[in-house]
């Protein structure tokens, strides 16, 4: 077996109520300046929690303002105002833009590296600050995970920074906090989960440690998200721990080519990142099944699919639930439909595979003419 070595935040707390033991933590935790990065919609409920470390002498300054898919620049302005407010710990609260911006804002304030110097796989040289993560959406699994991917507005295309430093101390996972979500923010964010998990179990790279969370997860999320989009508080709890698990398999293993090919539908067309992986799911799953049908077969299984014939049909099966959580949830099935000009596939193709540091992950290889005919199937 291949060694594996999977970082983890030392604390975890998950469960209904576990953002009130994030408020009890801190206020004893001997912290005494935070910088505290929130999703907009939350601000005001964030106040009111925060303004119980009034009597505890914990200075904070909250900022509210970033509501789109993070680039450098947004970065760099968040960097400007935090080094200035001089912080001891960084917190976020939101889905993956405002983590991902938080965990790197908690390494960056304190360091001489540039932001183009960190880019990549284990660049970032430390973090010496504090740091929380306590996600909003049940989809990007950042609040457990070493990753930050930012959008470079230079040349367009999403960058991921990935270092153990990126891993917070601590992630509070609170499924109160997806009290009434838009439907479909919780629909789309939840296939994001799903799909950490279904790359991280039919990866190139998959291994048993990590098997363990992402077939759990693939389980949790099959079977709650329908449920969780009409708000029901046990779903939502089930897709909360399915998307930890997700975020538990984005370090160690990683994901592959959906999320290789979903990224230019970012860069280049705004589409949510949960989204493009939604909608490109089912297609990368019949193109890579063929590679992997044993895998591919436990996936279904834990999807809820039950035996067919063969395994392939199993497996096939599994690609025939995606499809219907999709359309259970009223997400697209098609680039067509999200306002994808069909002459531009080339150019995702290209870009799509040249992030390599995903699709050499995917179970089967996939090159510029493959990229092409997955977008064509998928338009
Ligand atoms: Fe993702």
């Amino acid at each position: 077996m291949e060694y594996i070595t999977i970082h983890q935040p030392s604390k975890i707390v998950f469960g209904t109520g576990s953002f009130d033991q994030f408020i009890r933590d801190i206020r004893v935790s001997g912290l005494k300046r935070l910088f505290v990065l929130v999703v907009p919609f939350l601000k005001n409920q964030i106040d009111q929690k925060f303004n119980l470390l009034a009597d505890s002498g914990i200075a904070y300054h909250i900022n509210a303002g970033l509501n789109t898919e993070p680039g450098f620049s947004h970065y760099h302005h968040y960097l400007e105002e935090a080094k200035a407010f001089q912080p001891d710990g960084v917190i976020g609260i939101g889905g993956g833009s405002v983590l991902d911006v938080a965990k790197l804002l908690a390494a960056m304030i304190n360091n001489t590296q540039k932001i183009d110097e960190v880019v990549g796989i284990g660049l970032l040289k430390k973090r010496d600050l504090y740091m929380a993560c306590i996600p909003t959406t049940s989809g990007t699994g950042s609040e457990v995970s070493p990753n930050a991917i930012l959008l470079d507005e230079s040349d367009g295309m999403k960058k991921g920074i990935i270092s153990p430093f990126l891993v917070p101390d601590a992630a509070y996972i609170d499924p109160l906090l997806t009290d009434g979500m838009l439907s479909e923010i919780m629909a789309s964010t939840g296939m994001d989960a799903l799909t950490h998990c279904l790359e991280a179990f039919t990866n190139k790279f998959a291994h048993p440690m990590i098997d363990l969370y992402a077939l759990e997860g693939i389980r949790l999320i099959g079977r709650s998200l329908v449920k969780a989009c009409a708000n029901d508080l046990q779903a939502r709890t089930d897709l909360s721990l399915g998307s930890l698990y997700g975020g538990m398999c984005l370090g160690p293993v990683n994901t592959a080519a959906v999320h290789a090919l979903s990224y230019p539908l970012g860069s280049g067309f705004k589409i949510a990142h949960g989204l493009a992986n939604a909608l490109l799911l089912p297609y990368v799953m019949e193109y890579n099944l063929p590679s992997d049908i044993k895998r591919y077969k436990q996936v279904a299984l834990a999807l809820g699919a039950e035996l067919k014939a063969s395994d392939e049909e199993t497996a096939r099966e599994g690609v025939a639930i995606v499809r219907s959580l999709l359309q259970q949830c009223k997400l697209p099935l098609k680039l067509s439909e999200i306002g994808i000009p069909e002459e531009s596939i080339p150019a995702m193709a290209r870009s799509a595979v040249k992030i390599q540091r995903l699709m050499k992950n995917n179970i089967r290889e996939i090159l510029l003419d493959d990229a092409i005919g997955i977008y064509q199937k998928a338009y």
